[in-house]
């Protein structure tokens, strides 16, 4: 038996060397060729795959006996400012062809990976208690602030109707704004900022931001890609999983200047220059969070508990 994990970017790349590491086999699917390295990770094969293609999919769970998957191949938000029909496409059909060969091949689990964006639009309706981890799925009415977010609410509730009518055991974990790490990984907007502040400040440059994206007025919430692939090995596990939505994230926010003051506990003579003007709330949209996230039934029924602080992923990446 195997776990295929869709998407070979930050997270998934990590979830499957979890996976690997605790010694099951993985399959690796992305549209774009994968360049395992020098060292082929053991266990891990990688398969060029584009997930809006149904029957590849299913030829993968054949031919590997998948009997789990692990969802992260999406376009970000960048890329679907740059392509919005195919980020619509790669996100709800995407979804929706993992979401049919898991109800066909009967697999045992799927994981899908959503992003707390999903609430963003509620910013300036909810108030300051966190925002609890079916808070998506009660504000239908309230229209998605972005096209990204718009998919990625297609995908839950895709997933939810997958379960509730054909009995596909899928779970959907909201990742809070994600830092990864390493040239080339940094496609979301967080991690693009990370990227910036860490290449500046090791080179002694001034830190020039002028992608308004990447300030934000008020506090955001930031989660570790590590902490992201944890909690997907533990959703895949977990015994007894009864809400099927979570919040990833570490109940902890920051403002703009908080985070560039983490970036600083390194190089402490960083200078940041915004040449765009701080509005509105993180990566475009236009509130500001009064809360973090929920994070109590992630530990409860997944037994997730985010290990990284902003400080410790800033540090860790930082080398
Ligand atoms: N990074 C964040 O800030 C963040 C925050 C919340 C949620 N998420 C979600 O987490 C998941 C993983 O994000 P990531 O940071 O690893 O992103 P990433 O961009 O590093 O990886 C996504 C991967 O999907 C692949 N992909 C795109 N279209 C595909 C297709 N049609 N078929 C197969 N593969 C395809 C890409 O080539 C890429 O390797 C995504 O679903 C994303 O929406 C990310």
């Amino acid at each position: 038996m195997a776990v295929l994990v869709t998407g070979a970017g930050a997270i998934g790349m990590e979830t499957a060397k979890r996976l690997a590491e605790s010694g099951r086999d993985v399959v690796v699917a992305d549209v774009r060729p994968v360049d395992p390295g020098e060292k082929k990770p053991e266990r891990i094969s990688f398969a060029l795959c584009d997930v809006l293609d149904r029957e590849a999919l299913d030829r993968l769970v054949v031919a590997h006996e998948v009997d789990g998957i692990v969802h992260t191949a999406a376009l970000l938000s960048t890329a679907i400012r740059v392509d919005p029909p195919r980020g619509v496409l790669v996100n709800t059909v995407g979804t929706a062809n993992v979401l049919e060969v898991a109800r066909l091949r009967r697999l045992r689990r799927v994981v899908v990976a959503s992003s707390t964006t999903v609430g963003y639009t509620a910013f300036d309706t909810h108030d300051a208690r966190p925002f609890e981890e079916d808070f998506a799925l009660r504000i239908v009415s309230q229209r998605p602030a972005s096209i990204y977010a718009a998919t990625k609410i297609a995908a839950e509730h895709l997933s939810l109707v997958y379960h509730d009518l054909y009995g596909v055991d899928v779970l959907v974990l909201r990742y809070g704004a994600v830092l990864s790490a390493g040239a080339g990984l940094a496609t979301s907007v967080p991690g693009r900022l990370l990227a910036t502040l860490l290449a500046a400040g090791k080179a002694g440059r001034e830190a020039v931001i002028d992608d308004p994206f990447l300030i934000w007025d008020g506090k955001e919430e930031f989660v570790d890609m590590r902490d992201c692939a944890t909690a997907n090995v533990a959703a895949l596990d977990a015994p007894r999983p009864a809400l099927r939505v979570y919040n990833v994230a570490t109940g902890d926010w920051h403002s703009f200047d908080q985070f560039c003051d983490a970036v600083r506990a390194l190089y402490p003579d960083l200078h940041v220059r915004l040449n765009v003007p701080l509005k509105g709330g993180f990566a475009g949209f236009p509130h500001l969070r009064p809360a973090p996230s929920e994070i109590r039934l992630a530990a409860d029924e997944l037994g997730f508990r985010a290990k990284y602080s902003l400080h410790d992923t800033i540090r860790d990446f930082a080398q």
